[in-house]
């Protein structure tokens, strides 16, 4: 993973997992880690990491539906998680009200685990990077939530775009970066806001992880979507 200094957290949390991962990990290796690791990953990730940026996540995210999507109540927004691995997200959104949601990983193990959870609709196995997914339509969706996935090797800024294109005009994208990896990601989201393709309405900083080595804090960025990408 990119930023050093959580190299010995992820060591000692999630073992040799993530060691090689770096941007020229291939979509294979990352399918692969993550099948692996996903009957263990909660137990990694939330007991042993002390994960706990799911909840404030989702309250960010609906904060700003409050404010910005007025016209739809919460149960009939179409909403897509993203890398929603074994569903942690899924199962914050619908404590809040969602309940219309889809779920997306690469990892069919991790959407087996996600299935559990009872909280989805519909399964898309499939990569988010800059191909267009035949199966999304375009602005298919009222909001894409995606969290704790942009980083080094997963879900790339090249695959902005295609986030973008499947989200209606006027609705919301909501995803966190901790600070380090923000420069993997800055010149894309900047690039989209100048040619109108979208615009900030929320920036906040939420709590990430509590154990030792691990980050602790985390940006949670929504943006809402203002012209069609086809
Ligand atoms: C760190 S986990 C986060 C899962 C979940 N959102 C959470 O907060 O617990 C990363 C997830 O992203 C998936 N993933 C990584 N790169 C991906 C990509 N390019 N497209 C779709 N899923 C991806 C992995 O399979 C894994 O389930």
């Amino acid at each position: 993973m990119a930023s050093k200094s959580y190299k010995a957290g992820f060591k000692k949390y999630y073992g040799n997992r993530l060691d090689n991962i770096s941007n020229e990990t291939t979509e294979g290796e990352i399918k692969r880690i993550y099948d692996d690791w996903a009957g263990e990953y909660e137990e990694s990730l939330v007991v042993a990491a002390g994960a706990i940026y799911y909840k404030p996540f989702t309250e960010s995210f609906d904060e700003i539906v409050k404010q910005v999507i007025k016209d739809k109540p919460k149960d009939k927004m179409k909403i897509i998680d993203v890398a929603a691995g074994t569903g942690l997200i899924g199962v914050e959104l619908q404590k809040l009200g969602y309940t219309n949601l889809h779920a997306l990983d690469i990892s069919q193990e991790m959407l087996k685990e996600a299935e559990k959870k009872d909280v989805y609709k519909k399964f898309v196995c499939a990569a988010l990077n800059d191909q267009r997914i035949p199966e999304i339509e375009t602005g298919e969706y009222d909001a894409l939530v995606c969290g704790g996935t942009m980083l080094t090797g997963h879900i790339r800024s090249s695959a902005l775009v295609e986030m973008i294109r499947i989200v209606k005009v006027g609705g919301l994208i909501c995803f966190n970066i901790r600070d380090g990896q923000l420069v993997d990601y800055q010149g894309t989201i900047s690039e989209l806001e100048t040619s109108g393709k979208w615009e900030i309405v929320s920036k906040t900083v939420i709590p990430f992880f509590e154990s030792d080595g691990m980050p602790k804090e985390t940006m949670v960025f929504i943006y809402k979507v203002l012209d069609v990408i086809t």
